[in-house]
């Protein structure tokens, strides 16, 4: 049935209309959840119940305790292009609410069987049932004040589509996923997902974002994150980081919010793993949750049909300041990590051994100088243990120091600005060094003849695979340049710092980890106390170009607990 026609173009029928819509908005069980539960956000839900059947292919059900509707608005809902949230499309510019197109419920109405029962004062209600978008029934119904849609069948009327749903189990992790998402805009709602009778999500209100995450996530991922809270201009960011050597190469979790709104983004989550610099070992990727707040009029939401894009006026802008927001989370020593995962005598024997760490705040911070009540600065005595630990006492706690993990990290900044400036001072040789190489390593030589130049090494061919090498550069007493050169070359020739997208970054972290301090060099005290001092002026002072931390701390509250001070 056509509502209007002429001799070959026809207004189409709302019903198909409706189903049109339905295929750019319901595309799986997961954007009908996406949609209803939004809609219950919107109406200023408290608490958001959500039951699956079949990973939604039976069953959705959405339940709300928020402001509910009257008989009008429920039968209006229904409707193409009916909403509460705008009225012009001036409004659309920094709206707050997710949803604004008034297209959800027709679109799902149209593809399944549907109920909706609503109240917007728990004492009278509406119980509305349509049917592949046909109005079967209107009753009055006795609930509580809020909303639930019931969603059966979903594409029984459009069976090309449902052939398209997927396997039980990967729809029903579509559904956590967008209920998760949803859950971390919102803190201080509660969520809970029922999947065929299993509870897969329940979350409390939550006082605070990194409540939320633990309860989502899990304490002990939530523990690995460092708070993130940058403003400039204006654009904000929040949200969490993970310490570096915390990072892994699976499974990370990676969200983007703009005004609350989840959205998918790669370019920001690259922006923000720029912020990391060198900092991540080759593979491993940090787990991010970026919160974006912006004016309303600097971003458009209204790009994508279901939502999930959005467009910056000033991108560049965008990416520039979220990299700086997690290098800046990340550039205090309180990224270091805590001493964890230190296991005790065993089970049975005192379990408050078990865990050491994890109930430690994230993020103390770590001051070289202690400060006497005079405010007098004291230096710390340091002690060096193993011959490759550097222990100090730090404002907080125990420091300790990696010493070629930090001197890799000091070396590394510096060699970035030789590279890039005027190079680094040389020392003449008195007796130039005669090296042997392999072809490749020669051929590494050739390509990096000014990068080694600009470190200090001036090495030119002499005959058959060996070169003379003029001039070195001196990073600390023990230095021995040949052992370092021949290091240096090998790690060029081959591909070990291959992941290093940079080419100077690469080279910087070779040259930094071949000519530090190694592990087992015994260190007077005035060459500690020079390294922990460049260290703590370092960028990322807490981790190495490896992505290994520089510094772990043992928390003076810690050591007063075990020893029962506290
Ligand atoms: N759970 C709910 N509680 C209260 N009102 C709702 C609920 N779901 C939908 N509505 C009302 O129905 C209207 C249409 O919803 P929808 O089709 O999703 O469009 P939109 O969210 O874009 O406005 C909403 O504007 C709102 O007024
Ligand atoms: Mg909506």
């Amino acid at each position: 049935m056509t509502v209007q026609s002429g001799a070959r173009i026809a207004v189409l029928a709302p019903q198909v209309a409706d189903q049109i819509a339905a295929g750019e908005v319901v595309e799986r069980p997961a954007s009908v959840v996406k949609e209803l539960v939004e809609n219950a956000l919107d109406a200023g839900a408290r608490a958001i119940r959500v039951e699956i059947e079949d990973g939604g292919k039976s069953l959705i059900r959405v339940s709300d305790d928020g402001e509910g509707m009257g008989r009008g608005d429920a039968e209006l809902a229904l409707s193409r292009h009916a909403t509460s949230k705008i009225r012009e499309a001036a409004d659309l510019i920094g709206v707050g609410t997710f949803g604004f197109r008034g297209e959800a419920l027709p679109a799902i109405a149209s593809v399944s069987r549907f109920e909706l029962e609503t109240s917007p004062d728990g004492t009278s209600g509406t119980r509305l049932r349509v049917v592949g978008g046909k109005r079967e029934g209107v009753d009055e119904a006795v609930r509580q004040r809020g909303t639930t849609v019931t969603v059966r069948g979903l594409f029984f009327n459009t069976p090309a589509r449902r052939k398209f749903l997927r396997a039980q189990a990967t729809e029903t992790r579509a559904v956590a996923e967008a209920v998760t998402l949803l859950a971390l805009t919102r803190p201080e709602t509660a969520f809970t997902l029922a999947s065929d009778d299993r509870t897969l999500i329940d979350v409390r209100p939550a006082a605070s974002a990194l409540e939320r995450v633990g309860a989502l996530w899990g304490g002990a991922l939530a523990d690995t994150l460092l708070p993130i809270a940058h403003r400039e201009g204006p654009l904000e960011v929040r949200g969490f980081a993970q310490r570096p050597a915390q990072a892994k190469p699976a499974g990370r979790k990676g969200y983007v919010f703009v005004r609350g709104r989840p959205i998918r983004d790669p370019f920001i989550l690259r922006a923000a793993e720029a912020g990391y610099r060198s900092t991540l070992a080759p593979d491993d990727r940090p787990s991010l949750v970026l919160f974006l707040d912006l004016p309303g009029d600097a971003v458009d939401v209204n790009v994508h049909p279901s939502k999930l894009e959005v467009r910056f006026r000033d991108k560049f802008f965008v990416e520039k300041v979220v990299e700086e927001a997690v290098r800046g989370a990340l550039g205090p020593l309180a990224a270091a990590a805590p001493l964890t995962g230190i296991r005790g005598p065993g089970p049975g024997i005192g379990g408050s051994w078990e865990g050491l760490g994890e109930q430690l705040p994230a993020g103390l911070p770590l001051e070289l100088f202690s400060r006497t009540p005079d405010t007098e600065p004291r230096t710390p005595s340091l002690l060096q243990v193993f011959d490759s630990y550097i222990v100090f006492q730090s404002d907080s706690g125990v420091a300790i120091v990696d010493q070629h993990s930090a001197h890799e990290r000091v070396l590394y900044e510096r060699v970035m600005r030789q590279l890039t400036g005027d190079g680094a001072p040389a020392q003449r040789l008195l007796l130039p060094l005669t090296l042997e190489f392999s072809g490749p390593e020669l051929e590494a030589i050739e390509a990096h003849r000014e990068l080694l130049r600009r470190v200090g090494f001036e090495a030119e061919p002499f005959s058959g695979r060996s070169v003379v090498v003029h001039t070195a550069p001196n990073p600390h007493p023990r230095f021995d340049a040949a052992r370092c050169l021949q290091e240096l070359v090998a790690d060029l020739a081959g591909a070990r710092f291959g992941a290093l997208a940079n080419r100077l970054e690469r080279f910087a972290a070779t040259f930094a980890c071949r000519a530090a301090i190694k592990a087992g060099q015994r260190l007077e005290v005035e060459e500690m106390r020079e390294l922990v001092v460049r260290l703590l002026s370092a960028t990322l002072p807490a981790h190495d170009v490896h992505g290994r931390p520089t510094v772990v701390q043992l928390p003076r509250a810690e050591l007063e607990r075990r020893f029962g001070r506290s």
